[in-house]
């Protein structure tokens, strides 16, 4: 099954298809010098099955998590390709995670002015969402993807087989994007997580993970042809992130990114039948619904946002499924609806 993705400034085919990472180069030119970029967390045997597949392979293994996002390590992997002669050709192959995927797709964005990048995503949430569209970003000055450009992969592989060394936790925390591209555009995909099509089952990634999958993408690429830079439609991908963000940060990573975002979807939703059903969703997932927090220490947080222009916040809401819109509200309307979900 492959998606085509179209913008202005460049195109990405996504394939998906179980076990893709053992054929790579069935359908992509690897027979050049290729970054391998990946993290000390991935499985190493992903990483070994994409470097046997390539002519000139050169494996970066980076610490893992957010740290690694960062202007020095962008300046010590481009010293590194300089240092093996990579030239306008030659290829950056990103295997892992969100982190990997927009480091990147950073440098491969920055090298000589741009040179080609592919992805093998092996994360839920790398899969859903952050893999495609093209945003990469390393974070800067203490404030998450500051620093980034618009800049599409040729190619996209996921392959859902990789999900299968994820814990249940972190396998949860992607699909909560899912849940979100159900609710702002897709309201079959949401009944899905309603009528348990969706396999809440133990074993991961399930056999009818795909329907899931596919139906995400295809939200997330449709709003990304629409709007490629994030100047209008491209917003509502950020449904549940304002709050969202304000979790994560207050917590300093203890909860994970879908989890944040699940929790501030669950807050910023207004029609009551919609929050129970998304509370339901959660729990089966195992995903927190509640979290402790005062007013006082969030706000900050959310004030900080770009998404706050000093006095109203450009919030995305959903009164009903499949039609999110932005919502301008004040900070005491913001204030008084933390307090309602304390309550
Ligand atoms: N570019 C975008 O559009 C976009 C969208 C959403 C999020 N993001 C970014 O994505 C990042 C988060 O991505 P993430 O949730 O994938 O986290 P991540 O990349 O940090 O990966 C999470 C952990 O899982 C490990 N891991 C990866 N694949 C694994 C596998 N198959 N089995 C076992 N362990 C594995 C990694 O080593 C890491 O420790 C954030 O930096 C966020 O800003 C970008």
């Amino acid at each position: 099954m492959s998606i085509s993705l179209k913008v202005a400034h460049g195109k990405s085919e996504i394939l998906i298809e179980r076990d893709v990472r053992n054929r790579l180069i069935q359908h992509a030119n690897l027979d050049r010098k290729v970054l391998v970029l990946c993290d000390d967390g991935i499985p190493y045997e992903y990483v070994e099955t994409v470097r046997k597949q390539c002519g000139i392979p050169f494996v970066k293994i980076i610490p893992h998590g957010e740290k690694s996002k960062s202007l020095n390590m962008v300046e010590e992997l481009c010293a590194f390709m300089v240092q093996k002669s990579f030239g306008k050709e030659d290829l950056v192959l990103a295997v892992g995670g969100g982190v990997v995927g927009d480091l990147g797709g950073f440098i491969a964005s920055i090298y000589l002015g741009g040179i080609d990048v592919i992805s093998l995503p092996t994360t839920t949430l790398s899969q859903i969402d952050s893999s495609i569209g093209g945003k990469t970003a390393v974070n800067f000055a203490g404030a998450k993807n500051m620093v980034g450009t618009f800049y599409q992969p040729s190619k996209v592989f996921i392959d859902l087989n990789t999900l299968s060394t994820l814990t249940r936790r972190q396998y949860y925390s992607g699909i909560v994007e899912a849940l979100k591209a159900g609710l702002i555009r897709d309201p079959r995909l949401f009944d899905l997580f309603v009528n348990n099509k969706v396999d809440f089952a133990e074993e991961i990634p399930p056999a009818d993970l795909e329907e899931v999958i596919e139906r995400s993408l295809y939200v997330k690429r449709d709003v990304v042809e629409e709007d490629e830079k994030e100047e209008g439609v491209r917003k509502i991908l950020n449904f549940g992130h304002t709050i969202g963000h304000a979790i994560e940060s207050l917590y300093m990573g203890k909860y994970y990114h879908g989890e944040c975002v699940g929790l501030g979807m669950l807050i910023v939703l207004e029609n009551e039948k919609l929050r129970k059903q998304v509370k339901e969703i959660l729990k089966k997932m195992d995903m927190p619904t509640y979290v402790e927090f005062t007013v006082e220490e969030l706000i900050p947080y959310i004030t900080k946002d770009k998404k706050f222009d000093g006095e109203k916040i450009s919030l995305v809401q959903v009164d009903t499924v499949g039609k999110a819109y932005i919502k301008e509200v004040d900070l005491d309307w913001m204030k008084r609806h933390l307090e309602e979900y304390k309550k």
